[in-house]
């Protein structure tokens, strides 16, 4: 199974910023703990972070007939961009929506997301962990499927 694992603006500057709630790990750390995790599920994982919403869309519309689901952490993103919203439902593969932080205990504009409404769940507040609990989350929800229909 392949899994594209997508992290949007300023998630390569985690490690430095404001580590009080997004922790103290980079975002290379965090790469390698999810790499290794999916690796003992026999899932083969690629990465890619943009602080460009462009870029975000592009790689998620390239994601059809190369990988089986996709992780993302639209950051930002998540509360204001419906072309990302749009890119996630056209491109049709199971996704689920990783946060760091529970955005519900934050501010407001935090509270919406475009994103998750598209997604087929969403796991948030875990810190990093959420990267390996949405690539677990991924894995059942592709297997289940696939017995579903078989
Ligand atoms: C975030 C939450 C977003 O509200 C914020 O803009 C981010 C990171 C998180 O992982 O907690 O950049 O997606």
């Amino acid at each position: 199974m392949k899994v594209l694992v997508v992290n949007g603006a300023n998630l390569g500057l985690l490690g430095k910023r404001e580590p009080t709630i997004y922790g103290c790990e980079t975002l290379e750390q965090v790469c390698a703990e999810t790499r290794d995790f999916a690796q003992s599920k026999g899932v083969e994982v690629t990465f890619f972070q943009s602080d460009i919403e462009g870029e975000l869309v592009a790689i998620i519309g390239g994601a059809v007939g190369v990988y089986d689901g996709i992780v993302i952490n639209p950051a930002a993103y998540t509360h204001s961009s419906v072309a990302l919203r749009d890119a996630i439902a056209a491109c049709g593969l199971p996704t689920v929506e990783v946060h760091l932080s529970n955005t519900h205990k934050r501010e407001s504009f935090r509270h919406h997301s475009l994103t998750a409404a598209v997604c087929t769940g969403q796991i948030m507040g875990f810190g990093s962990n959420g990267y390996r609990l949405a690539i677990q989350a991924l894995v059942s929800s592709i297997e289940h499927d696939e017995k579903k229909w078989s």
